[in-house]
């Protein structure tokens, strides 16, 4: 039975069911028009941005354990090869969309967590195929292909028509290059012998200039690449390459300028690209670590050529684990391992692309 009293309150309630109705859908079109201007960001290349890919895989390169991840919230190993977040970490933060960016091979990873981004990068990939086979780890175009794979999911969970816009609207980085010069062309035999630098290095831009067309077809519209930085100053690669590694601890000057080289023609390259309605800028981040290192006190620095695990000339992935030393202070010291910068530098990193970011941002 329904007495006039319960009557008149479920018509209230009615009422008030249409007005949280009308409310929500309201707030939902307020955020669409004045919220952050980007939706997601989306990372590619190798351990200068690799969150956790490289677990998910059968590779020795891997690090997650102690001491990596010593300075990350709640001290977690995540797999990022430094002590705490990469400077993609605080972009994501910086744009509002997450905290940090997961890898996309995560299986605890659901849609809603994706939804504003993944990372796809494999620490010691390279832009060329044969980078990734020597270390058996995540190509780029395989990266390209989980991206699609991606694009697929989101499809099914958000919709055809919100999935494009989402990509549209989102920020996308690449950082690789450095274990193509590092690992694979002074490292392996292979390449030399096909190609000398200047060749290997167009061969390079080629093999970027495909992936960049693949990732414009598939709707990226707000690119950011990132440089190759100074790798004549990684400790291990001054430990391999000076006559006498004790004792003589500067950059070697043929590798850095091996990366200049790249970055000059890049540069070229990325001006002269122009494409209605997509935004591509240069991440310069051979300056940025460059200046720290020459002028390491301004920054807070002052271990500029050690790395702060073990004895800092040679050890990263698997030789830097538990048993190893470990520096007191990591804000101290470029480099946390002898191959990848600390947190500390990530950070400066990630302020100096600041004015690029918010070219890519602003609408
Ligand atoms: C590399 O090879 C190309 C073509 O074979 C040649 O033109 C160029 O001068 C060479 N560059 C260097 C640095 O040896
Ligand atoms: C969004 O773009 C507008 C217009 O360019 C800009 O003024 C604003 O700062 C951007 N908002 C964010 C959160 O970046």
């Amino acid at each position: 039975m329904c007495s006039p009293s319960s009557s008149y309150r479920s018509i209230t309630l009615q009422f008030l069911f249409y007005f949280m109705l009308f409310c929500i859908v309201e707030t939902r079109e307020h955020v669409e028009r004045n919220g952050p201007n980007i939706s997601a960001i989306f990372v590619f290349g190798d351990s200068t941005v690799d969150s956790g890919n490289n677990n998910y895989i059968e590779t020795p390169l891997k690090s997650n354990f102690a001491p990596y991840g010593r300075d990350f919230p709640n001290h977690i190993p995540t797999g990022r090869f430094t002590d705490g977040r990469l400077f993609t970490d605080f972009l994501a933060s910086y744009l509002g969309v997450k905290d940090n960016v997961p890898p996309y091979l995560d299986p605890t990873l659901s849609l809603e967590d994706m939804k504003t981004g993944v990372c796809f990068a494999s620490a010691a990939t390279g832009f060329d195929p044969l980078t990734a086979q020597l270390t058996n780890v995540i190509s780029i175009q395989k990266q390209l292909e989980y991206f699609k794979e991606y694009k697929t999911r989101m499809e099914v969970y958000i919709g055809e028509e919100r999935t494009k816009k989402l990509i549209n609207k989102a920020v996308f980085i690449i950082s690789a290059g450095t274990n193509d010069f590092g690992i694979n062309y002074y490292g392996a035999p292979f390449r030399r012998q096909m190609y000398n630098i200047s060749t290997y290095q167009e061969f390079l831009l080629q093999q970027r200039e495909k992936f960049l067309q693949e990732l414009l077809e598939l709707g990226a519209q707000k690119i950011g690449f990132v440089g190759v930085p100074p790798i004549g100053c990684m400790p291990i690669l001054i430990s391999l390459y000076s006559k006498n590694a004790l004792m003589y601890r500067g950059c070697i000057e043929f590798l850095s300028s091996a990366a200049r080289d790249y970055n000059r023609m890049l540069q070229i390259k990325l001006t002269t690209t122009k494409i209605h309605g997509v935004k591509i800028v240069y991440l310069d981040i051979y300056k940025s670590i460059d200046d720290m290192i020459k002028n390491p006190q301004q920054f807070g620095f002052d271990k500029v050529n050690v790395g702060c695990c073990g004895s800092g000339l040679i050890e990263s992935a698997f030789l830097c684990n538990p048993s190893s030393f470990v520096c007191s202070d990591p804000t101290k010291y470029i480099f946390w391992d002898s191959i990848h910068p600390t947190e500390a530098v990530y950070y400066n990193v990630f302020q100096a692309f600041r004015p690029m970011f918010d070219v890519l941002s602003n609408n």
